[in-house]
Parts: C-alpha cells; structure tokens; sequence
C-alpha cells in the first residue's frame, strides 16, 4: 500500500482528490522495489526504462497523459502538466520529453542495478540478440514471461466535494518493443474519469484493455444504468479474446472503480490480485481481494 498514506494525508487536510491521488502515485513511482513503475521499472528490449502516465479529472474530463518518457523521476506530475499547460492531452517520445524539460521536471537514471539485472538475464535466452538488429522476434520471445510483462500504479481519489480524478503510471511490460505504448497513457483505455457517472483504471495486460477501450467501457456502463460492480464485471468479461497473444501467455486485467456517490468496486481475470482502498471512515487504508471474473 506504498503511498496510501501520502494520499490520505492530502484529503484529510481537505486537498483535492487531484494532488492526493498525485501523491499517491509520486510515492510509488519512487519505489525501486516496484518493477513495473518509474524508478526500477523493468526496461525495454534495448535497456531503456520507457514510462507511460495520465492524469483525468471527471468534473471537467480534462485529460493530460505522457508515454515512452525517459529519464524523468515523476511521469505522473508531467501528465498533470500537459492538462494544465497545453492545448493537448498526449505527449510521446521525444516531444514529451522535451515539454518535461520545459517545465524542470526533475531528471534521473531511472534504471536500477536489480532491474537491469532481470533484463539481461532474460537476454540470456537469446545468445544472438543484437539491439541494433531487428527486435521483433526477441519481445515476441521474451513476453511469454508471466513475472515481468504486466503491472501499473492506477488510484482513483474522491474528494470531500465529490470529485473524482483517474491517475495511472507504468513502466510497461519489460522487454518491450521500443516506443511500445500500453493502456496507461491513453484515456479512456487506461483511465477515464466523468463526475456525472464514475471513474474506471486498470492494470495488467494493457494490449486488452485498449482493444476493448475498458476503462472507458466501465464508465460508459455506469452512464446506462450499471451499478459499479456489475460495470466492472461485465466490462471485463466483454474484453476482446486473445487473439494475436502467443499461446499460453497469462493475460491478467485488473480494474478498479468508483461511482458519482462514492461506491467502488474492484474486479480482476486473476485469482490473486488485491486492492487497496481507504476512505474517512476508516482508520487505515486497507488490502483487499478483488472479485474475480
Ligand atoms: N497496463 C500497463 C501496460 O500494459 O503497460
């Protein structure tokens, strides 16, 4: 529950569910234990951490999001920052990393030794491997990796007035294809976020949730009379199948959501998977299942 803490603190003081979800996602990013966000994020199939993130607010469904940023501490502040100061809501590559500079966003190696480590080992397996050479053949090898392709930092915050914001942060799968966009970055795949229904985020397979747009599809379900839980549900047993997957790779989707009054759910295709969750009623955040699909 790294970081809970920092988000509950915003939102007792009365903070806005945008900083404390912010909050939230700051900690996590800094974390070098999680492999799948920011700093110690697993690389791509040349060595590169790549970072996706985004930012909704549901009263307005003003959007900002960044994806394929490198060598930034915080992707998630620089998603705030394209809502806040462009006419845009995605940024890529390059372009976001050359807005990140504009602002001063903080700048750092984000590669750890332990991430770097389960990198090349997992080159290991492919004695020829040459990242000058065409990649292709090595991600499609290297995916079939259940421990490291999948995982994503996703809060949803509500805030004493009501309002409702969607943050996400990843580093993606390792060992992907360069450039490799996931759902994290993208609106309404990754997260979506509107005051007058609820708001939805995933984690897991993001080439899933974008083909089945779930976030979006979660909240679009809630607008037509769903409940929270049966919009989680049917959301994700309606996901597309895994065609054009290889056979025998594990494809868990996880999503979280909350309704315009505050209820929540969180559902999941894997048996494991947990939630964490507080709100004022109690007095710490909390790890719990989430219902299986
Ligand atoms: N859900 C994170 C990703 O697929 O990159």
């Amino acid at each position: 529950m790294v970081g809970m803490e920092e988000g509950r603190a915003v939102l007792e003081a009365g903070g806005s569910a945008l900083d404390a979800a912010e909050a939230v996602v700051r900690v996590v990013e800094d974390n070098p234990e999680d492999h799948t966000v920011g700093y110690g994020g697993y690389p791509n199939i040349v060595g590169q951490v790549e970072l996706d993130a985004a930012v909704m607010i549901g009263a307005t469904r003003q959007a900002g999001a960044v994806a394929g940023l490198r060598g930034v501490r915080h992707p998630v502040s620089v998603a705030r920052l394209v809502l806040e100061q462009l006419p845009h809501v995605l940024l890529v590559g390059e372009g976001a990393m050359r807005f990140a500079a504009e602002c001063g966003a903080e700048t750092r190696d984000m590669l750890t030794p332990e991430a770097d480590a389960v990198y090349r080992k997992g080159l290991h397996r492919l004695p020829d491997f040459d990242p000058a050479g065409p990649l292709a053949e090595a991600v499609s090898e290297l995916v079939v990796d259940p421990d490291h392709v999948t995982g994503t930092v996703n809060v949803i915050a509500r805030d004493g007035q009501g309002r409702l914001v969607t943050v996400t942060s990843t580093s993606g799968w390792a060992w992907k294809y360069p450039g490799r966009a996931g759902d994290t970055g993208l609106i309404g795949a990754g997260n979506y976020c509107d005051d007058r229904y609820g708001a939805a985020a995933c984690t897991g397979w993001g080439e899933l949730a974008i083909r089945g747009a779930l976030a979006h599809s979660v909240v679009q379900a809630m607008k037509y009379g769903h409940d929270v839980a049966a919009a989680c549900h049917d959301s994700l047993a309606d996901l597309p199948a895994a065609a054009g997957i290889p056979q025998g790779v594990d494809t868990p989707i996880n999503v979280i959501a909350v309704d315009a009054a505050g209820g929540h759910a969180a559902y999941s295709t894997s048996p494991t998977a947990r939630y964490a969750y507080w709100d004022g009623d109690l007095a710490e955040p909390e790890a719990r299942p989430r219902t299986i699909v």
